[in-house]
């Protein structure tokens, strides 16, 4: 089955090739930069099949999240931290929506958020969270709002205030004659509410919301393709 809405994969690690920390085997534990690096793919992985209104692929990714193996060295401080991105991502069951897959990946990103925050640690992206300004036309629009819906990913994972609202201001000033219908509307609005989320709870649960809504007019465009 082919997804409505291909997305690329952008793999915003900043150095993929660092040197292992510890020599553990692959299956029971992961250096922290390997392991930092396969939880960030995996999510960007759910996030934007949500986004496609891919609710397996997100699926899948969510299960291999939930598996993964041990950070190998973490301090018990870790544990918790660790403890409820497996939780998070452990979710999936029957009663998996688009809906509820929107919330796991706020929820996981809200706890990797959480986690750089109190430790210190976490990715740097090489921008302020400013996404581009948009292209002419639907397809410009809909880069424009994977580029700011990046961008407030970015702010949310790094606990970066600044750099969330940057992105979500520009996602709720977007031209409006280009929002579709009530179903942009609502993204416009949801994206003004980002941009004034005042803690990293806030700016989660409506990050959820955010990708939530661009699903579910995904889907809906899925549902009248394979009507035809
Ligand atoms: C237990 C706390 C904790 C959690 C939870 C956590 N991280 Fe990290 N992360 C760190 C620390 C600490 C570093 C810095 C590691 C280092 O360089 O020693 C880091 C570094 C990173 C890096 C940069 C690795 C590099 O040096 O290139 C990425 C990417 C990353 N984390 C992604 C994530 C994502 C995505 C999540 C959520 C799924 C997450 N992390 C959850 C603590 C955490
Ligand atoms: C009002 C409906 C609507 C909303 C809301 C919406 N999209 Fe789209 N999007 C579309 C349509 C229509 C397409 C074209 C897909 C097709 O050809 O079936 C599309 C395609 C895309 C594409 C593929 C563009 C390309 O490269 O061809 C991306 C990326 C995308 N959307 C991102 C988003 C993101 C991120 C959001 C939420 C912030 C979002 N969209 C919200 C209707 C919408």
């Amino acid at each position: 089955m082919k997804a409505p809405v291909v997305l690329l994969l952008a793999v915003s690690c900043a150095n993929p090739s660092s040197p292992a920390r510890s020599a553990s085997p692959e299956g029971t534990e992961l250096p922290v930069t390997t392991a930092m690096h396969r939880q960030l793919i995996l999510v960007d992985t759910m996030r934007e099949s949500v986004i496609a209104a891919d609710l397996d692929a997100a699926g899948r990714a969510s299960r291999k999240l939930a598996a993964m193996p041990e950070v190998a060295g973490a301090p018990p401080e870790w544990g918790p931290w660790l403890a409820r991105v497996r939780d998070s991502a452990a979710r999936v069951d029957d009663t998996w929506t688009l809906q509820t897959a929107a919330r796991t990946v706020a929820d996981i990103g809200r706890t990797c958020g959480g986690c750089h925050a109190s430790t210190g640690g976490g990715p740097r992206f090489g921008n302020d969270g400013t996404p581009a300004a948009p292209k002419e036309g639907l397809r410009g629009h809909m880069v424009h709002h994977k580029a700011a819906v990046d961008g407030m990913w970015e702010g949310l994972i790094t606990a970066d205030t600044l750099h969330f609202a940057r992105a979500a201001k520009a996602l709720s000033e977007e031209r409006p004659e280009l929002a579709d219908g009530p179903q942009g509307k609502r993204l416009h609005d949801l994206a003004g509410q980002a941009a004034k989320a005042k803690s990293l709870a806030s700016r989660a649960d409506v990050f959820g919301e955010v990708i939530a809504a661009c699903a579910e007019c995904h889907a809906g465009r899925d549902a009248v393709r394979k009507g035809q």
